[in-house]
């Protein structure tokens, strides 16, 4: 009968048959289905396995340094990080169509990592497909209009002659999170939001640049703070701080202040194609609104976005 224990067995031998002395790479992002595929696959081959970590710069607050430490230094994954913010940053100065952003970071994301899996070099690349990708894919086939181009910066096109490996192809997402656990991922990694592949580029509505992209990534770790210390990270599925083109009109001290408008979003959904927004209690709204118009030097005013999906998309561009 199976069991998640005898698949993780079985798993890590038929990895060991298939790559044997040769060496993989990997795109570690921190999500759950990379991670867990990194851990997995360097149980199998250990530091034959290099996982490359690509920090665009537009990744949440402080994610860029817990990575490499959660994955380097407490997992012991062979791991290289390169600092791409520069490249990334130049590319979409001026950009702000969100299609147009997305297809320079998909593409850039894509360049780097080819560099670096030639410098690596090695036969096989590891992907953390999982079961409702496979579907997804061959279901978008058949679709005529598409609303968004969902392309996760860690999908990868093969022109790059390397072999896929994907330990993920079968499982759904809770088998990926149980899986997870017992190679022993932390909590935090398994059970946390869905972040999109081109991450913050996508909730600075119009133009990048680094002043918002601050500003930005403090509300955000703000409102996620708030959320952890009242429970209510674990009721929403999804839960960010988006900020927008617009500047506001407002007081400081006695002062004139005119500043960013942060909208803050969160839903519940199952699978993000319909989603419901949250109904989290005013107090909750109210500390936010609070702490980030008190601490977020550049915020000056916070929404809460109340559109569920349909109508509106789970994020903003
Ligand atoms: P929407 O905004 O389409 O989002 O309702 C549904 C889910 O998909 C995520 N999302 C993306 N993920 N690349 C990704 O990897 C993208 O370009 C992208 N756009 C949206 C979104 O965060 C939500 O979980």
């Amino acid at each position: 009968n199976w069991t998640m224990e005898r698949f993780l067995e079985d798993k890590i031998s038929e990895i060991q048959e298939t790559v044997r002395d040769n060496r993989a790479i990997l795109g570690l992002s921190g999500g759950v289905d990379s991670s867990v595929a990194a851990v997995l696959v360097h149980r199998a081959i250990g530091d034959r396995l290099t996982n490359i970590f690509v920090d665009h710069g537009l990744l949440r607050l402080s994610e860029a340094l817990e990575v490499p430490e959660v994955f380097r230094d407490k997992l012991g994954l062979n791991l290289d990080v390169v600092h791409a913010k520069e490249r990334f940053l130049r590319k979409l100065k001026g950009v702000t169509d969100p299609e147009e952003k997305r297809k320079i970071i998909g593409e850039e994301f894509i360049r780097v990592f080819e560099k670096e899996a030639k410098r690596v070099g090695g036969e096989f690349l590891v992907q953390g497909t999982i079961y409702s990708d496979v579907i997804e894919s061959a279901a978008s086939g058949k679709e005529t209009a598409k609303i968004k181009s969902h392309h996760n910066v860690g999908g990868l096109p093969e022109k790059m002659n390397l072999k896929i490996i994907e330990p993920l192809r079968n499982l759904f997402k809770d088998e990926v999170r149980k899986l997870g656990e017992l190679l022993g991922i932390p909590y935090e990694i398994l059970y946390r939001h869905p972040f999109p592949g081109p991450g913050l580029g996508i909730r600075i509505i119009g133009e990048i640049t680094e002043e918002k992209l601050q500003i930005l990534k403090e509300a955000d770790s703000i409102f996620i703070q708030v959320l952890k210390e009242k429970g209510w990270y674990e009721r929403t599925w999804q839960a960010f701080a988006v900020l927008l083109s617009s500047k506001s009109v407002g007081v400081v001290g006695d002062e004139r202040a005119y500043d960013y408008v942060i909208a803050l979003r969160a839903v519940n959904s199952v699978e993000g194609m319909t989603a419901d927004w949250s109904k989290i209690p005013h107090e909750i709204l109210d500390e936010v609104s609070r702490r980030i118009c008190n601490s977020v030097k550049g915020a000056g005013r916070v929404v809460y976005d109340i559109t569920s999906k349909p109508p509106a998309t789970i994020e903003w561009e």
